[in-house]
């Protein structure tokens, strides 16, 4: 009998080694070898055909069929891959149990009319998914449905049914013969991911991998997974709230600072096509606490809600709590008004949120942030016709953002009367062009005085 071969696995970041080691020798963490199975010699995998034999040719006469990109018709999905899937390429779209990663490949599947699409799931009955399709409310001829883990099954009903998309639900599930650890092991992980890939290449189809995320976040699996793939999506949300958030994390064929909006109904996800609408929370009379941000996700500008409080601390430390927005950020933030501009904030506690749940790591929402936090204190109200877009520096000066313009153009189309920009910003730029009220400010001194006095 062939001896069992085993070997182990860094469970973070996939290094193997033919020992026990405590420390990870490429990634340094602790304690992450864990021992898997693996006897490559005695099976076989199964074979792909092959798209005859490579060899080098010149990247001038490579043909590039203009690359034409698949619609998924999904404009949210579509820009955050970068204008729709480029074909043999694999995508990995990991979150949170229940999020709504399922829901969201099975709408794609259903969504491509006269696409075929298999949707492979080894989480779910055909019975359970087809439930879930007459939720969503959508036919498809040509959607099909598999049930199955081992990928020596899955290929051969690949090769009879050459589909133009492959999803998978989800990559921890599957398995193949060729390794003999457990579904979801690192080494499985990793060899069906491997395979996939080479089935995604050869044949051009674009596959979408399902992944799971562990606890602190990161997709289950080695780190290599992430660089096998071609984009990595993490679809994101506050359970609270019915929003979801789609980014791009790697994309190796677009722009990774791209974010989609859906909102889960209880048919399905829906596209959020104006995000600044449902960002801006709906008041009838102005609060003290609250500053609009004008920023910038990828290429889309959105307005986003600021709400801050500043109350005297009841305990010897005061809190400094924020939701959505850096915590190092705001105290440093505060550190600016109490040192370079007198506000003693020192002995207050702040607590700082961002509506809708949603997290932002643009520098230019730094003034709308020292803007709510003035309100705050002063216990004034801003109007709510006033949004902010700039950068706050150590020195306490107002700093110039880039693309300050489509942030303005989409302030005067939500109805704003005026937006406080840094004075660097508008060097060469002829203001008197926008009906919106454009004001430039220095310092943080500026600000109050334009907003307070
Ligand atoms: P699901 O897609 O199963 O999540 P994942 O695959 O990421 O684990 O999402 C399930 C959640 O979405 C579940 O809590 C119910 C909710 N949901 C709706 O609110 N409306 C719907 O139409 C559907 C299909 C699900
Ligand atoms: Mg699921």
């Amino acid at each position: 009998m062939a001896k069992i071969k085993t070997s182990f696995f860094c469970q973070n970041c996939g290094a193997q080694s033919p020992k026990w080691l405590g420390k990870c020798p490429s990634c340094g963490e602790w304690n992450t070898f864990v021992e898997e199975v693996i006897q490559r010699e005695t099976k076989r995998g199964y074979r792909m055909p092959d798209a005859g034999s490579r060899k080098p040719v010149r990247i001038s006469e490579v043909t590039v069929d203009s690359q034409k990109r698949l619609d998924l018709h999904d404009q949210e999905l579509n820009r955050v891959v970068g204008g729709g899937l480029v074909p043999g390429s694999v995508v990995l779209i990991g979150g949170e149990p229940g999020i709504g990663k399922s829901t969201l490949m099975l709408q794609v599947a259903l969504q491509c009319e006269g696409l075929k699409v298999l949707y492979i799931s080894g989480e779910e009955s055909e019975q359970q998914i087809r439930m879930r399709s007459e939720r969503i409310g959508m036919k498809q001829d040509e959607c099909f449905i598999l049930t199955e883990t081992s990928t020596q099954t899955i290929f051969p009903f690949l090769e009879e049914l050459q589909p133009g998309l492959v999803v998978v639900d989800s990559i921890q599930t599957l398995s193949t013969q060729v390794i003999e650890s457990s579904a979801g092991s690192i080494s499985q992980i990793r060899e069906c991911t491997a395979e996939l890939q080479k089935y995604s290449k050869i044949t051009n189809t674009p596959v979408i991998l399902i992944g799971h995320i562990t606890k602190d976040g990161t997709i289950a699996g080695p780190k290599i997974l992430e660089h096998m793939v071609d984009t990595v999506l993490q679809f994101e949300g506050d359970r609270n709230y019915g929003y979801r958030i789609l980014r791009a994390v790697k994309n190796r064929f677009g722009s990774t600072s791209e974010l989609g909006i859906y909102e889960m109904h209880d048919r399905g996800l829906r596209e959020v096509s104006n995000p600044s609408e449902i960002l801006l929370s709906h008041r009838d009379e102005p609060i003290s606490g609250i500053a609009i941000a004008a920023t910038i996700e990828g290429l889309r500008p959105m307005l986003i809600e600021t709400q801050a409080l500043v109350s005297s601390a009841a305990y010897g430390t005061p809190q400094r709590s924020s939701t959505g927005f850096d915590t190092r950020r705001l105290n440093m933030l505060l550190a600016v008004l109490e040192k370079r501009s007198g506000f003693r904030l020192g002995v207050k506690d702040v607590f700082l949120n961002i509506a809708g749940g949603i997290r932002v790591d643009e520098p230019a929402i730094d003034l709308a942030v020292v803007a709510a936090v003035l309100s705050s204190n002063e216990d004034v109200p801003i109007s709510n016709k006033t949004c902010f877009a700039a950068e706050v520096g150590l020195s306490g000066e107002i700093r110039p953002v880039t693309r300050i313009e489509p942030r303005i153009l989409e302030a005067e189309k939500l109805g704003f009367e005026q937006i406080f920009v840094s004075h660097y910003n508008l060097k060469g730029m002829d203001v008197k062009k926008f009906s919106i009220q454009v004001r430039p400010v220095k310092k943080i001194e500026d600000l109050w005085i334009a907003l307070f006095r």
